[in-house]
Parts: C-alpha cells; sequence; structure tokens
C-alpha cells in the first residue's frame, strides 16, 4: 500500500470543497492541496493560486510538491487535454489524473460527439441530426419534421447555456441562426437538433479505472432558479440522493443499457477513461435515455453523493490511477443527503460578490461546502453567485430537507436567496 499520499484538486466551487473534505479524512492522505481552492477548502488543505488552464504551471507544482495524484473538478481543462499533457511528459507522467483524456473527455466537450458514439453503440437517446452553417435550409426542413418543442444545441461548451428549448418554430429559426452566426461563439458552430423527451431527470454517475467502474450514489438537481423549475438555468440550486423512483430495476436497465456499453463503446474507440461519468437522464416511462454525458462530477450533485461515499475516496481513486477499482471496496450510506444552495440575489444574472456571511459558525447538523466565497481578513465574503451548498444527511427525504433549510435560514449574507421547493417532484 503506498501512503501518505498528496492530492491536488483542482476547481474552486463546492464541488471542489466536497471532495476535499472528503480526502482529508482519508487515513492514506498527507496533504492535500486546492488550486485555486476557495474559503471553505482553506479549511480541509492549502489553497494554492494556480490557473488549472496553465498546465505547465499546475505540472510543475505537481512535481514540486511530490504530488501522487490530480483530481481535475471542473471539465474545461480536461477537454483542453490536461490528462494528455500529464501522460506526454515523462518529467510528470509519474503522476495520476482522475480525469479523461482529452478523446474521452469529447463525451462533453461536443455534443456531436457524443451523440454519434451513442448512436453508434445502440446507446438510447433522443434521435437527432447535426449542422453547421452551409445546410441551413436542410436544418430548417429537419426543423419542420420534428414534433414540438424543438430542442437546439450548440456542440462545443457554452458554460451550461447552449441549450434551447422553443415552441414556436420561426423562434428556432431565428434561433438557429443566431447561432450559426455566433451566439455561443465557436461553440455553435455546429448544432445538434434533437427529439423533446418528456420524462423525469435524473443523473447517474460511475467512476471508471479504464477497465472497470463502480456505480456512485444517483441524483437529482434542480436547475432552474425559480420554484417549481421556472425561470432561467443556473449552474444548480440544490440536489439529493437517493432518487426515490430509481429503484434497483431502474438502475439495472441504467447499467445495462447505457453504462456498460458506454464503457465499451470507449475501450473500442481505444480510449482508456480514467475518472468520473456523469450521465444526464432522463426517465421515460421507466426507461432511461442519455440527455448528455459529462466527463466530471456534478456540482450540486457532489455535495450529495461525496458524503454518503462511507469508503476511503483516496483509496478509490488509486484504483482509477492505479487501474485496480476491480480490488476496491466501495460501501454507500442508506441514509438521504440533501443539498439547499444559498446564492447572490440576481442570480443567474448580474449580481454583486463581496458580500459578508453572517451567522455559519451558529449552525448546526448540516455540512457547509462553500461554492463561492473568499476569506477577507477575518471575514468570509461572497465570491460567486452560488455561495454556499447547504448539504445534511436524515433518514428520509424530508429530514434531510428540514436540517438544510433550517441551516439556509440561520445563516446570512446581503441579496440571499435559495429555492424553498427541492425535492418538491419527489415526495
Ligand atoms: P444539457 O445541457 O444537454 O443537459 O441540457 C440542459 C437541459 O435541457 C437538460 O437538463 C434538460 O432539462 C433539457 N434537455 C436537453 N435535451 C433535452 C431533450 N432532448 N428533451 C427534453 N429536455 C432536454
Ligand atoms: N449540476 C449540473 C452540472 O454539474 O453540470
Amino acid at each position: 500500500m503506498t501512503d501518505n499520499i498528496n492530492v491536488l484538486i483542482l476547481g474552486s466551487g463546492g464541488r471542489e470543497h466536497a471532495l476535499a473534505w472528503k480526502i482529508a479524512q482519508s487515513s492514506r492522505i498527507k496533504k492535500v492541496y486546492i488550486a485555486p481552492g476557495n474559503a471553505g477548502t482553506a479549511m480541509e488543505g492549502e489553497n494554492v493560486n494556480l490557473d488549472p488552464g496553465d498546465f505547465e504551471t499546475v505540472a510543475e507544482f505537481a512535481c514540486e510538491n511530490d504530488i501522487d495524484m490530480v483530481i481535475v473538478g471542473p471539465e474545461a481543462p480536461l477537454v483542453k487535454g490536461i490528462h494528455d499533457f500529464f501522460l506526454g511528459n515523462e518529467k510528470y507522467s509519474h503522476i495520476g489524473v482522475v480525469g479523461p483524456i482529452k478523446a474521452g473527455a469529447l463525451l462533453e466537450g461536443s455534443k456531436d460527439f457524443a451523440k454519434g458514439f451513442m448512436k453508434k453503440y445502440g446507446i438510447p437517446t433522443a434521435a437527432y441530426r447535426s449542422f453547421t452553417r452551409e445546410n441551413y435550409t436542410d436544418a430548417c426542413e429537419f426543423l419542420k419534421e420534428m414534433k414540438r418543442p424543438y430542442v437546439l444545441k450548440a456542440d462545443g461548451l457554452a458554460a451550461g447555456k447552449g441549450v434551447l428549448i422553443i415552441s414556436d418554430y420561426d423562434e428556432a429559426v431565428g434561433e438557429l441562426d443566431k447561432m450559426f452566426s455566433g451566439k455561443f461563439g465557436k461553440a455553435g458552430k455546429t448544432v445538434v437538433i434533437e427529439e423533446f423527451l418528456k420524462g423525469i431527470e435524473l443523473s447517474a454517475f460511475i467512476i471508471s479505472d479504464g477497465e472497470d467502474y463502480k456505480i456512485l450514489p444517483e441524483a437529482k438537481d434542480y436547475k432552474r432558479i425559480g420554484e417549481k423549475d421556472t425561470g432561467l438555468n443556473t449552474g444548480g440550486m440544490g440536489a439529493v440522493s437517493p432518487v426515490p423512483f430509481a429503484d434497483d430495476v431502474f438502475i439495472a436497465k441504467v447499467e445495462e443499457r447505457i453504462i456498460k456499453p458506454t464503457l465499451s463503446g470507449l475501450k473500442n474507440e481505444g480510449i482508456r477513461y480514467k475518472g468520473f461519468i456523469f450521465f444526464g437522464l432522463m426517465n421515460v416511462n421507466g426507461d432511461p435515455y442519455v440527455i448528455e454525458y459529462n466527463v466530471r462530477m456534478g456540482d450540486p450533485e457532489a455535495e450529495v453523493i461525496i458524503p454518503r461515499i462511507k469508503s476511503d475516496l483516496v483509496d478509490l481513486l488509486l484504483g482509477v490511477t492505479e487501474t485496480n477499482l476491480r480490488d476496491r471496496k466501495m460501501e454507500i450510506s442508506g441514509d438521504t443527503v440533501s443539498t439547499v444552495m444559498l446564492v447572490s440575489g440576481g442570480y443567474p444574472g448580474s449580481y454583486e460578490k463581496g458580500k459578508e456571511i453572517l451567522n455559519m459558525e451558529k449552525t448546526s447538523g448540516s455540512l457547509i461546502f462553500h461554492a463561492g466565497t473568499r476569506r477577507e481578513g477575518s471575514r468570509v465574503v461572497s465570491s460567486g453567485g452560488r455561495v454556499l451548498a447547504i448539504s445534511s444527511f436524515g433518514s428520509d427525504m424530508d429530514e434531510a430537507l428540514r436540517k438544510s433549510y433550517a441551516n439556509a435560514g440561520i445563516i446570512d449574507f446581503q441579496g440571499k436567496y435559495f429555492r424553498k421547493d427541492i425535492g418538491f417532484d419527489l415526495a
């Protein structure tokens, strides 16, 4: 057993705080660094002021500080090829990276690639076609054949804003034109038009070492800013795990129809996928369809899933980097965990930062994961749209949510907003 492990986590949100919190508890850890981190991650380890997109500087830091494992929180460095960068230089190639190589990260980095992959390997997903400016007329014809509402997706990464769901044909055609004209920059050069799936969403997660996988708990997040899922899309306003309708029968369908063919497809493409896969799913009358792949943990899904992992996460992730996940044990808590996100007033539009966060010390019975915070002397202030994720355990969803909401009421900062109906469609 290798012990005295040094870990570097890249990212600065609630997901990274949850990862750092769990990793810091490992008996195998020597030191955890988070780059760039936030005021919460600084309580679990040492924050380092590095840009996760600057691979050279990240790799040099990892070398100098004897890092054994780099865990990549967000997708952007993966899509840009951070894992390939480590593998490609013998000075860094001994350092394990949790997160796929660029070819694997395309599952999230290109919706056109992901759809083609699912089609090739028979993975259930909405029917679709991809178009570029050159075949705009065909795209309009295709739209005409589709049932409403129309689903338009920019191919590339668009910070969660690249999906449009539109009921009116003329509006859809207009938006398509705007996408081709650069509404989402290069991400919209190719547009996927797909069938609208009616059902209830949830997310499944695995970790994979390229050979084997383990299924993590599923979760449901709440993406819209307004109650009853109304208003603009956000990064996620809250989450719960487990998801009551995802019973053993449903999860078995997800494993057989989606997880297994995804992993065998990746292998067939010559991709040794090491890291998390996040399957955004639609449950259509009891059958799972893939809405999207993400190549990382979700945020705020991580804030409910990671607390449910009872096993040593460092041990599991060493299984990923050392390609012996099969030999590692994973135990999951049967409790429910909920999280409620406190956000800045105005988010996801414009909002103010730098608001002092008060009363955190008065809370009890919840884990307070920092999403967008920074320390200013003795004060902790907001530094993003999503500020804190308040995660709580319960023997059922009601108990967990009661604790999250009690503490959401205690913590205060100017402009604080949170959804009061997390879990509303699961009761
Ligand atoms: P994505 O960025 O692909 O996750 O899409 C954002 C959101 O749009 C999803 O979470 C769904 O709520 C919705 N969505 C995307 N694709 C579809 C589809 N084919 N049918 C219905 N809803 C969809
Ligand atoms: N909560 C959705 C995501 O992380 O993409």
